[in-house]
């Protein structure tokens, strides 16, 4: 039996006359046969649309147990062993509880001495009366307890007591319902509709559909929405520190590039080994970009084979099959130049500007525990009249301070784009020791010239990969579980919100 056909003998049961009620829900389930606690849920469900009203009652009573079942079928314990001996004439006590069991045994012969029935004759036990002569009070108030319905008063409490005392009976409360007809009453319930549907407007039925209300308490549905990869999170962080610091963002939204742009734009010889197969994934199809800014080309080729600002280059034969080889670019420092390229032929010239990227670059690596062929780079550049290195110092202090790292030491190195260059090292207060943390320069003369820049413009720049804080961050130690196909989706999902300690604000 359903809640609905609960729901319907209830309405069915109430259509009598107005004034019909279900005196109490428990004695009429039964009686309709039907499962009290199905009929409570339909009447819950009914009350909330308001076609019945209810009165709640709590009825206690005595119910059997499965003892007093038993005594009440067969005779108590006491009569049961007196029956035994009469029929034996004695008996042993071995031999009593062989015939009617251990427990009827020791209950019946413990009550049969009390009451004088039986007695002992040496090992034997003997009756002294009939089971017909005497009274069996235990059954008789079973009985008398059923006559009357169970009810409470059907016993004194004294008779209570021992019954309870002796396992017979138990004392049981329901909750039930007094039912009668509420405002919305109708003998037949109409479904309100949860949802107008398609359906409903296309027959008509909208017009009669009865809704239900909103249930404004009701907890909302979990949102199987997307979640964040983690690289994502530390992302918008650093684009929120970067843009804070006046830093505009670049379009990379570009993976391949020509080598011009990736290589030559940055004076990197064509002989460079990074310039290798080994090292960078080459286009096949189409294996050439299809245009460089030509008179560009030209003062990069020039700056290459003869140099100029100073310079002397690096006096080699510049091929131009080798600039437009299109490749998955190695760093988003191919963006860079194209950028610096723009900003010094821009209507009106150049004005000094802040750039930043934080996207995808590929390299030609073995893969191990803390590579993989592509990772992200977070690249920032200023672009200004006379900036120096402390200017570039100054810059790298203030972004990592936003990221939380104070202590920074720098070592000389060396890009081919970049004079002079450093190694960021910055010192990790979550893994208390000295990692390096990024590479950064001021681009060379020799890249900055043949753009067009003017020639007291400096550019200061540096990169460093987003995987590295990400995975200090998140507690990750194997690139794997982070990036690719063997990433956990749990991991993804229970990724906590990404914050930075900001050590400006706290200074
Ligand atoms: N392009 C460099 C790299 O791939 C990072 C860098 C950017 C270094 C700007 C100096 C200046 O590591």
């Amino acid at each position: 039996m359903t809640t609905e056909d609960s729901e319907t003998a209830i309405l069915t049961f109430l259509s009598a006359s107005p004034e019909t009620v279900i005196e109490d829900t428990y004695p009429w389930s039964q009686s309709s046969n039907l499962d009290h606690k199905t009929v409570v849920g339909a009447i819950k469900s009914l009350l909330a649309d308001q076609y019945v009203v209810v009165e709640n009652l709590e009825t206690s009573f005595y119910a059997f147990t499965e003892e007093g079942q038993s005594i009440l079928d067969n005779g108590s314990q006491e009569i049961l062993v007196l029956k035994a001996l009469n029929e034996a004439g004695k008996l042993s006590i071995p031999d009593l509880q062989a015939k009617v069991g251990k427990d009827v045994a020791k209950i019946g012969m413990g009550n049969c001495m009390k009451a004088k029935w039986i007695k002992k004759d040496g090992q034997d036990l003997v009756p002294v009366a009939k089971e017909d002569e005497v009274e069996d009070t235990v059954r008789k108030q079973l009985q008398g307890l059923s006559d009357a319905d169970f009810k409470i008063d059907a016993l004194s409490d004294q008779d209570a007591k021992d019954l309870k005392r002796r396992k017979c009976i138990n004392l049981v409360t329901v909750k039930s319902h007094r039912v009668s007809r509420g405002p919305a009453y109708q003998p037949q319930r109409v479904k309100k509709a949860a949802d107008l549907t398609k359906e409903m407007l296309d027959s008509g039925a909208w017009e009669t559909a009865e809704f239900k209300p909103y249930n404004f308490l009701v907890l909302g549905e979990k949102v199987g929405g997307g979640f964040l990869h983690p690289l994502l999170k530390v992302r918008a962080e650093f684009r929120k520190i970067l843009m804070e610091m006046g830093f505009q963002e670049m379009p990379t939204n570009k993976w391949v590039e020509s080598s011009f742009w990736n290589f030559d734009s940055l004076f990197q010889p064509q002989s460079h080994p990074a310039r290798d197969a080994h090292d960078t994934f080459f286009i096949k199809e189409p294996a050439q970009t299809v245009s460089v800014p030509e008179e560009y080309y030209e003062r990069v080729r020039t700056m290459h084979e003869i140099g100029g600002a100073g310079s002397i280059g690096y006096r080699y034969d510049f091929r131009r099959e080798e600039a437009m080889k299109n490749l998955l670019r190695t760093h988003t420092t191919a963006v860079s130049s194209q950028m610096l390229y723009k900003l010094a032929n821009q209507p009106g010239g150049f004005k000094p500007a802040r750039y930043f990227s934080i996207d995808r670059v590929f390299r030609n690596e073995t893969m191990d525990a803390t590579h993989l062929c592509e990772f992200h780079q977070v690249e920032g550049l200023v672009a200004d009249y006379n900036l120096s290195l402390g200017d570039l110092i100054g810059t790298i202090e203030t972004f990592f301070k936003k990221i939380g790292i104070t202590q920074l030491r720098f070592k000389p190195a060396f890009n081919p784009y970049t004079e002079p260059s450093m190694e960021i090292f910055g010192y990790h207060p979550d893994l208390k020791k000295w990692t390096e943390i990024g590479n950064s320069g001021m681009f060379r003369p020799e890249m900055l010239q043949p753009m067009g820049l003017p020639e007291n413009v400096r550019v200061i720049a540096w990169g460093l990969s987003l995987e590295r804080p990400t995975m200090i961050k998140y507690r990750i130690s194997n690139i794997r579980d982070l990036f690719g196909h063997k990433v956990e989706m749990a991991r993804t999902q229970n990724a906590p919100i990404c914050r930075f300690e900001d050590a400006t604000s706290s200074a």
